[in-house]
This record gives C-alpha cells, structure tokens and sequence, in this order.
C-alpha cells in the first residue's frame, strides 16, 4: 500500500531557458493549471495524501503559493530542497528521513498522464507493491529514455538507457515505486557519465535481485514528457481540447479530494475565492452546486 508520494520539482529545466532561470519549470502553466498539478492529481487518484515535493532553493514560496492552503484539499505537502541537480535517484537519499519504512511513490514533475482506466491501475499496483514497480508506455522515441526488453517468454531481459536502436519500444514513464530499501541502495550507485545518479542505475539494481515488476499503460492512454517548449504547447493543447470538449477539467485537485471524502463543500468555497475570477473557480462554483 502506498501513501507518500514523491513529486520531483527541482532539476535545471535548461531546455527552456531563459523561463527557468528564475522559475522551476514545474510551476509553468500546462494549459490551465501549473504542471506539477498534474502528477499531483494522479497520486491524489490513486489515494495519496502525503507528499515531498523537492524543490530547488528559493522555489519554496512559489510553490506554497500556487498550492495555497493544503488544509482545503486534504492533503499534507513538506518541501525538500535539493541543492544541486544531482539525479532522479538523489531524491531518494535526501528524503531518506521522511521514507522511514515504508514503500514509496515517486513521479516527475513534468509528467503527464492521462486515460480511462488509467488511476484503478495504478491504484491497483499501489496496493500491491513490494520491491520496484516501473510503469511502461509504447513510444516512438526510444532513444530519448530509458527502454525495456522483454525475452520471448516475456521475462525483462534488460533495460537500456537512450539506445541508438532498440527492438522494443516500451519505454519508462516517470512514474516509480520502490520499497523501503530505496535509500540505502541509492547511496551505493556512482554518478554516471554526465555526473548525475541514474533513475535506471537504481532500477536496475532491483532487476539485479529480481524485485523489478512492470506494468504497461495502454496505448489507450497518454503519457507526456512536458520538458521543453514543443511539448508543453502540445499538451497545453491536448488538455484544452479535452477540456472545452467534455466540460470535465483533467487535474482539478478539489474535485479529486472532494469525490474521495477528504474535504467538504466550505473547503471548496475557499477554493473558489482562492481562484478568484477564473473558469477555474467558474468550474468548482458549478461542481459543488451539483453535490
Ligand atoms: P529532466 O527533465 O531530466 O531534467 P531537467 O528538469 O533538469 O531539465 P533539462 O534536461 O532541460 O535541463 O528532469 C525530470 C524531472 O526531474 C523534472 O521534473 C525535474 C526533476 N529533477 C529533479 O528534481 N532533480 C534532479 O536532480 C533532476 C536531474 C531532475
């Protein structure tokens, strides 16, 4: 059973310079809603009131800012600050305080996902996770990220980071969940060639012990890296399409703890002031109206 989760919000965003000199990526508008709400309403999905979000220094204001108060989405958040960009896998040593003995979550910041089905699944696997879960996703660009290879009797094979060629395309989404070893066997990797400690060094360390469990995302759904201007603008699109199309908003937080019996309808109320005069809080006036 998972109930913390890690939203990993820091990094150096140098693909979109010069926005991420003075602002972590994170906090940019996909569409309608900062980013990280996103990866946010998919843990809260899938039942996660507890969370670490790392951050770079001076971003912490910001963040509490645009999460405004916690108490009216039912939800707790402590604020990690990570002082150098030192690798996914470097969020597991700086929280190793606050993972204690439990398994954990971790999502990247800039990830999103989205598809009918999609939350029960990951849900489902949350509930029965030991040792390493990675979720996987069709793509065409492998040599962009991590990929699995599976042998014929579908066992994984090996996992290569960014290959040239590859005859598999599921590729490693930015969704993870680890047990409680994750700290103690972070600290043992070495920084690799581009001096960060690898998500997939960590993964396969697991592999290694034979703990590694993968879960494929239908083609059905969507997973986004939104990491550089192309791809925030597409998904900005593809949320909007959605959205004007169905009258349903994708990520609305509120929404997500009121249908899960975290917060009551005054909490809403300030949610709506909070949003001030925005088809945001047009939407949450008619939501709650509903109820
Ligand atoms: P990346 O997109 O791989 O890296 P980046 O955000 O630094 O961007 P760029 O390549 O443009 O320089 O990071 C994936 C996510 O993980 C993103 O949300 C930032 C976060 N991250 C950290 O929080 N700490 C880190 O040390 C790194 C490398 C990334």
């Amino acid at each position: 059973m998972i109930k913390k989760a890690i939203i990993l919000c820091g990094g150096t965003g140098s693909r979109m310079y010069p926005l991420t000199y003075s602002i972590n990526k994170q906090l940019l508008p996909l569409f309608d809603k900062p980013m990280f709400y996103y990866p946010l309403s998919l843990m809260m999905l899938c039942g996660v009131k507890d969370f670490i979000f790392i951050i770079n220094k001076g971003q912490q204001e910001k963040f509490e800012k645009a999460i405004g108060d916690q108490r009216d989405l039912g939800i707790k958040i402590k604020f990690v600050v990570q002082d150098k960009p030192r690798g996914l896998a470097d969020a597991f040593i700086i929280t190793e305080k606050l993972i204690k003995d439990n398994s954990i979550a971790m999502i990247l910041g800039d990830n999103f996902f989205f598809g009918n089905m999609l939350s029960p699944l990951i849900k489902e696997s949350f509930n029965r996770s030991s040792g390493c879960n990675i979720y996987l996703y069709p793509s065409n660009k492998t040599s962009s990220y991590g990929v699995v290879e599976f042998d014929k009797k579908n066992k994984i094979k090996k996992i290569i980071e960014k290959p040239k060629k590859s005859n598999s395309k599921l590729i490693i989404t930015g969704l993870y969940v680890f047990d409680k070893q994750v700290s103690s066997i972070a600290k043992k990797l070495k920084p690799s060639k581009r001096k960060e400690l690898e998500i997939v060094d960590l993964i396969n360390e697991y592999k290694k012990i034979n703990k590694l469990k993968t879960i494929q995302l239908g083609r059905g759904s969507a997973w986004m890296d939104v990491g550089n201007f192309i791809d925030l603008q597409s998904t900005s699109n593809f949320i909007q399409n959605i959205e004007e199309r169905q009258n349903y908003k994708i990520g609305c937080i509120e929404e997500i703890a009121f249908n899960n019996n975290w917060i009551s309808k005054k909490n809403i109320e300030n949610r709506v002031s909070f949003y001030s005069n925005t088809n945001y809080s047009k939407y949450l006036k008619s939501f709650i109206s509903s109820k």
